[in-house]
């Protein structure tokens, strides 16, 4: 495609925080199948193709006794990433360059992560990466890889091969990038009103305008870009020594929100094993992406994931009554909902005090075991809650974040996040591990300064919010409460 010698050094790809590669959400998905994941809060991470470190950065400040060590072949981005750690003073995570296919046997780590690498390395860093990841996993250690699937990805080669025809003589890096969006522009809009083919290159349309320039030329015009069948990385997993745990995240692998006939429509499938039980699911889908976690091969067999299971985590919950004086005390129905509007109606007391419990810590966890420990039907509410998280209303995690649910009268922001808002990012990381848009400026400058050395008065100031006071003071009052339910200050 071009002639670059390190693709990422024509665009600077700028990383993130992946919340399911968080320590804490796999040994979740490994605990509630019955594992004994190493303990997060002292784990030895290594992240494979790290990038700038913006997934391993805030694992290493949030868990301060664990040790992190983050690999890539891109020097530049590996000194944007000790740069940042080195503004956070950490001393628990180092970066090393190594490329992939030479890299010798590390050191052993109990949570591997390679986030966005599979797919979009040459064959033989892909192969490199399995075994390396089975080198360095401890007997109860969990990989965590990401990577494009089929049969979605069918749909996405045919853009991609557009865009890689309509650049083939380019060898400029932007030039790449403004002709591969003309191209899909120019396809979609030749297309007739109610053509399959637009409908389909309009929806790509948004995400090709839409991206940034670094997104769309390293995840969609990599030299490489191979996605793969689940059951073929999972072959190719067995092949090193390393075998299926489970999807990331167990929403992924429920039916959600497909039709009831879809069970029948997945039976018909005859998938024999759960992994066929997984490929029936991406064909009825049509599954692009997946985050999928594996154990070694000699690792204590997994069960399928059971309620009591669920008495060893915490839980976040968004969900908050719909009708907020809903009795909870008695065996009325109540709808709860969350911030998206999905719901989930229960007429349990048990339940529906432990969802006003866990909407009351939000944004912060709570001890399963203390919500079954004040209920008379602790196994109803472990049910509920593995429910509720199959539906993707309730995280679990094995990690408790300190985080305030709301400001302090000197209220202290996450000094990752205020570091990402000081240097202008529209986008920074929050103490669970998310993503947390913020593209206005005032927003920004506010979090820079939440250090935990100003009140309320001094933020007023600092913003330099010259309305009248209690109006001013209104609107901090709300700007805080937001950042606290966001996550991002810290207890
Ligand atoms: C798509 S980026 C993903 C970066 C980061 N993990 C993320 O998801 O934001 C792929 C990363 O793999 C690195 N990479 C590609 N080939 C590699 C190789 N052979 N050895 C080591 N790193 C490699 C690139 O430098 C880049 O940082």
């Amino acid at each position: 495609m071009n002639e670059l010698t390190d693709t990422y050094d024509a665009f600077p790809y700028p990383g993130h925080a992946f919340p399911r590669s968080h320590p804490g959400r796999m040994a979740a998905q490994g605990v509630l199948r019955g594992l004994a994941p190493p303990t997060v809060e002292a784990a030895r991470v290594l992240e494979l193709g790290c990038g700038d470190g913006g997934n391993l950065v805030p694992m290493a400040l949030g868990l301060p006794r664990g040790k992190f060590l983050g690999i890539d072949r891109n020097v530049a981005a590996l000194e944007r990433a000790r740069e940042l750690a080195a503004a956070l003073e950490l001393t628990n995570v180092e970066f090393r360059a190594g490329d992939l296919e030479a890299l010798e046997c590390l050191d052993t780590f109990d949570y591997v992560v390679a986030h966005g690498v599979y797919s979009w390395v040459a064959p033989r860093a892909r192969d490199h990466l399995l075994a390396i990841a089975h080198g360095a996993l401890t007997q109860d250690g969990l990989l965590y890889l990401s990577y494009n699937t089929k049969p979605g990805g069918h749909l996405r080669q045919v853009v991609r091969e557009l865009m890689q025809f309509a650049t083939r003589e380019a060898t400029d890096a932007h030039e790449i990038v403004a002709r591969a969006r003309s191209a899909v522009k120019l396809v979609a809009g030749a297309q007739q009103p109610g053509d399959v083919y637009g409908a389909f290159l309009d929806e790509y349309l948004t995400r090709v305008l839409e991206r940034s320039e670094a997104g769309l030329f390293h995840d969609d015009l990599e030299t490489w870009n191979d996605p793969v069948y689940v059951t073929e990385i999972v072959n190719h997993a067995a092949r090193h020594g390393l075998r299926f745990l489970a999807e990331a995240d167990l929403h992924e692998s429920s039916m959600g929100t497909l039709a009831p006939e879809t069970a029948d429509a997945l039976d018909e499938l005859e998938p024999r094993t759960e992994v066929e039980q997984e490929q029936a699911l991406d064909f009825l889908r049509l599954r692009m992406y997946r985050q999928t976690l594996f154990t070694l091969d000699g690792a204590k067999q997994p069960q399928v994931p059971v309620p009591r299971n669920v008495e060893a985590l915490n839980a976040y919950s968004p969900l908050r009554p719909v009708d907020p004086d809903a009795t909870l005390h008695d065996a009325s129905l109540v709808e709860f909902e969350d911030r998206r509007g999905a719901r989930l109606s229960t007429d349990h007391p048990d339940v529906k005090n432990a969802l006003a419990k866990l909407a009351g810590a939000w944004p912060g966890p709570v001890r399963i075991a203390d919500l079954t420990d004040a209920s008379d039907d602790a196994g109803a509410l472990r049910q509920a809650i593995l429910g509720g998280h199959a539906a993707g209303l309730v995280q679990l995690t094995t990690h408790a974040p300190r985080l305030a649910s709301a400001p302090s009268d000197k209220p202290r922001a996450s000094p990752l996040a205020r570091a990402q808002a000081a240097a202008g990012a529209d986008e920074v990381t929050n103490l669970k591990h998310e993503r947390i848009q913020v593209s206005d400026v005032m927003g920004k400058e506010l979090i820079a300064l939440l250090d935990g050395t100003r009140d309320h008065e001094a933020l007023t100031q600092a913003m330099g919010d010259g309305g009248a006071g209690t109006e001013a003071e209104c609107r901090l009052a709300a700007s805080l409460a937001r950042l606290a339910d966001l996550g991002l200050l810290v207890l």
